[in-house]
């Protein structure tokens, strides 16, 4: 018989309504795991526990503003309450604020960190006392090339992606102990609706696009379920003894100073 990865587990998964979280629920599921889909967006939220049903998968919809502490904090407890446990914590939700740091406001900053950052110290502290009635436990956050690296206009979201790394390492230090392995799963170009705000604050958005792919060894956007797929792979028995670390998953994007790729790659056509 072959078992699902995910078999018996659960999981929690910020950010689930759309993009790479949407793509992990749906990828979580399908591998056997109970989800919470857990976001602002409820009926985007909806709609993915609602393809997940379709598929025989078990999901629900918590509505969570994940940077407030008390609302986390239900969340978690109502995922626990209803799949009865907790093994899986997965921090996707993020937001990025485009503008250079002169003309932030000092909300616009605290907004930022607490929805990127914040949020990881608010689901540690309220799914401990689930994750440590398990053997072996799982945090997953999203980090992105830009926790090594800068981005023009974003010095929040970089200091935010930074920190998310930083976290990690300091999780999985300091929970090992507990059977919790911490890791940071970071991609690089990834097509959802994040980059697309991000690409329409340019002038020409697919320009802007085709210009940043020249800088791609693969010269294509990564899909969500590409990032899923890394997910995965660090909240499974898969990545068993990995811990502290990160995952860069970019396309080689990160892997050369100077690239240009100029004309077509294998990655260009379909499988
Ligand atoms: N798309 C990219 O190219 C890219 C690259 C590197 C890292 N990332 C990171 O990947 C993660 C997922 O982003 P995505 O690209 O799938 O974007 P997305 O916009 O599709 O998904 C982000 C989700 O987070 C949710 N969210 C935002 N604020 C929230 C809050 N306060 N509480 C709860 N949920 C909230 C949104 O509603 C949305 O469903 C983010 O952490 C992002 O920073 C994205």
């Amino acid at each position: 018989m072959n078992r699902k990865r995910l078999d018996g587990q659960i999981a929690w998964i910020s950010g689930g309504a759309s993009g790479m979280g949407e793509a992990t629920a749906e990828l979580f599921a399908e591998e056997g795991a109970k989800v919470a889909v857990v976001d602002i967006q409820p009926e985007r939220g909806q709609k993915v526990v609602e393809a997940i049903a379709a598929h025989g998968g078990q999901a629900i919809f918590l509505e969570c503003n994940v940077a407030r502490e008390e609302a986390v904090r239900q969340s978690i407890e109502k995922t626990a309450e209803h799949f009865g446990g907790l093994q899986i914590v997965v921090n996707c939700a993020g937001v990025v604020h485009v503008a250079p740091l002169h003309a932030y406001s000092e909300q616009e900053w605290d907004d930022l960190m607490g929805v990127n950052v914040k949020s990881i110290f608010f689901s540690l502290k309220h799914s401990l006392s689930y994750l440590r009635q398990n053997q072996r436990s799982y945090m997953v956050n999203i980090g992105s090339v830009g926790s090594f690296i800068g981005q023009a206009q974003t010095p929040a979201y970089i200091t935010s992606k930074h920190a998310v790394l930083g976290l990690s390492r300091s999780i999985a230090l300091d929970y090992a102990a507990d059977g919790l392995r911490c890791n940071c799963v970071c991609p690089g170009i990834t097509d959802t609706p994040m980059l697309r705000f991000h690409l329409d604050t340019t002038p020409d958005p697919q320009a802007t696009l085709a210009n940043r792919l020249r800088r791609v060894p693969m010269g294509v956007a990564l899909t969500p379920i590409d990032i899923a797929r890394a997910v995965l792979y660090f909240s499974c028995e898969d990545s068993a003894g990995v811990t502290g670390t990160s995952l860069v998953v970019d396309g080689g994007y990160i892997t050369a100073a100077e690239w240009e790729t100029t004309g077509q790659t294998k990655f260009m056509e379909p499988l």
